[in-house]
């Protein structure tokens, strides 16, 4: 039996985590069961967000090669996850704690259902929100861009605005001193093109992901504040483009703006494919600008588990006794709970309780269900061999090629493919102009070898998903395009989990 326990820090200093005493009644239960044991590994995590996706301890299935016959994992024949019928069969058992709470829970009697499960699926204890599929199409994605869509009922049902959830309680993007600094290297350019006569006479600046203008309005109150001091006409020319998915939320970053009303054009764009609405600027973005952006976009997962590479697959779910919960409220039963989930997604609180009467009678209550149902939602995982990673579509234009090295360079990893985040960057760095920058804060892991020792996503900040980035697989791929490509410690914070993302073109 493997055990791999990842938060290796927390196993030093003051307070150091007494894993054996957390293992203990786990490796007991284990080894009281039938499972052959020569092919079962133990995963511990440290889940540092306190809203999350993941159950205390799980059992995740590392399911066998489709084109081949399993051997019986344990004598009993291969399983279903789901309602009893013969599904694809196993061949080994990752076992994941997560021991920031395994002190405080009851694992012997956690362990005894999840083995009760496994014997026999009807067992279950969880009523699934969808079926198993990759994570980027998950609908927690769905939940995610709901939360934007319809963000004032959530903040006015919480009495809390969306930045609070972010660390330090406030965007990055606004912190004065970065911003000044971003705009005078763009000035030194400017100065410099001008000197050649080669300076175009609209100067276009493109932000995706605007959340309320906050990030909007610093960078335009600096920009035009600078341009007055550096006696330059810059401002004047400046055609500051704000893009989001949400109308909502852009409607709100435009009242945010007001001021520079005559310089700032809203559109609706979709992050992940900024060619589409965005491609009329291809070459002439002096600068792309985003904040908290990539974090927030749709991601899968891979692993490398023994020399064989492996999709995470997911299945949203809630725990019986939530969907009990949640339906009694709204005067159903659990049953029902899933269908109600997925009107949601479709209609939108407001919405719903025209088309459901009887189980919304007011936008509060179908707000109250939606608030209720993300916070229990929880994800099951389990690793499903990927045939090659030539036939596995990353994005639309790239296959998981793009992952063998990082996959290659050695020993069992677990990663984030950042699909979103892919997308948006390849379709981002055509918008730039020959001189232009693409400028990004945002939860970036510089080195893949951070996935060896820490747990990086996603979790939930109020009702939406956040997931660190591949860094090195966005440079590969930045890289690949021409472009030199830097993750940098954010200056402003030089400790701070966030980091900038630069990309230019390769001199
Ligand atoms: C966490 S907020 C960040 C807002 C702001 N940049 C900041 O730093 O405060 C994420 C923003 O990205 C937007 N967003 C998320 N997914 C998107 C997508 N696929 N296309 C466009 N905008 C998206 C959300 O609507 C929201 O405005």
């Amino acid at each position: 039996m493997l055990i791999d326990v990842r938060p290796v820090r927390r196993l030093r200093g003051a307070d150091p985590l007494r894993v054996t005493v957390m293992l203990e009644p786990v490796v007991d239960a284990l080894a009281a069961s039938a499972l052959d044991l020569s092919r079962v590994s133990v995963t511990c995590d440290w889940i540092q967000y306190r809203a999350n996706f993941r159950a205390v301890a799980d059992f995740r299935p590392i399911l066998a090669v489709p084109w081949r016959s399993a051997a019986d994992f344990d004598g009993a024949g291969p399983r279903s996850p789901r309602g009893g019928e013969r599904g694809p069969a196993e061949t080994a058992l990752e076992i994941a704690l997560d021991l920031r709470r395994c002190a405080e829970a009851d694992l012997p009697a956690i362990v005894g259902r999840l083995l009760a499960e496994h014997a026999d699926p009807a067992a279950s204890d969880r009523v699934a929100l969808e079926p198993w599929g990759t994570a980027s199409r998950s609908c927690i994605w769905q939940f995610n861009s709901l939360y934007w869509q319809a963000l004032s009922l959530w903040e006015q049902s919480t009495g809390r605005a969306y930045e609070q959830a972010l660390p330090g309680g406030e965007s990055d993007a606004r912190n004065v001193e970065a911003v000044r600094d971003l705009i005078l290297e763009l000035f030194k350019t400017w100065d410099d093109l001008d000197a050649r006569g080669a300076l175009p006479a609209e100067l276009y600046v493109i932000e995706l992901g605007v959340g309320n203008g906050g990030q909007a309005r610093t960078w335009l109150d600096q920009f035009a504040a600078l341009s007055a001091a550096h006696s330059t006409d810059y401002y004047r020319r400046l055609q500051y483009l704000m893009g989001d998915y949400s109308p909502h939320v852009l409607e709100r970053a435009r009242q945010a703006v007001a001021g520079h009303a005559d310089h700032v054009t809203a559109l609706v764009v979709d992050a992940t494919h900024p060619a589409f609405s965005l491609g009329f600027l291809r070459g002439k973005a002096f600068l792309v600008y985003l904040s908290n952006v990539y974090d927030n976009l749709p991601s899968d997962e891979v692993a490398r588990i023994g020399g064989r590479t492996y999709q995470v697959e997911v299945r949203a779910y809630l725990p019986a006794a939530d969907a009990r919960r949640v339906g009694e409220a709204v005067g159903t039963g659990p049953e029902q709970v899933p269908s109600l989930v997925s009107k949601l997604l479709r209609l939108g609180p407001a919405l719903l309780c025209e088309a459901l009467p009887q189980h919304f009678p007011d936008t509060d209550r179908a707000v109250a269900f939606w608030q209720e149902v993300w916070s229990a939602l929880q994800l099951q995982e389990r690793y499903a061999p990927l045939e090659g990673l030539d036939v596995y579509q990353v994005t639309a234009d790239m296959t998981g090629e793009l992952l063998r090295p990082l996959l290659d360079a050695g020993g069992d990893i677990r990663m984030h493919v950042s699909n979103g985040a892919l997308s948006s960057f390849a379709q981002t760095l055509p918008l730039l102009h020959p001189y232009g920058r693409l400028h990004c804060h945002d939860l970036f892991l510089a080195d893949i070898r951070n996935y060896r020792s820490g747990f990086f996503g996603p979790g939930k900040y109020d009702g939406s998903v956040v997931n660190w980035i591949n860094g090195p697989l966005l440079h590969r791929l930045g890289s690949r395009m021409g472009y030199d490509v830097r993750i940098t410690p954010f200056v402003a914070r030089p400790s701070a989990n966030v980091k900038t993302l630069s990309a230019q073109v390769r001199e």
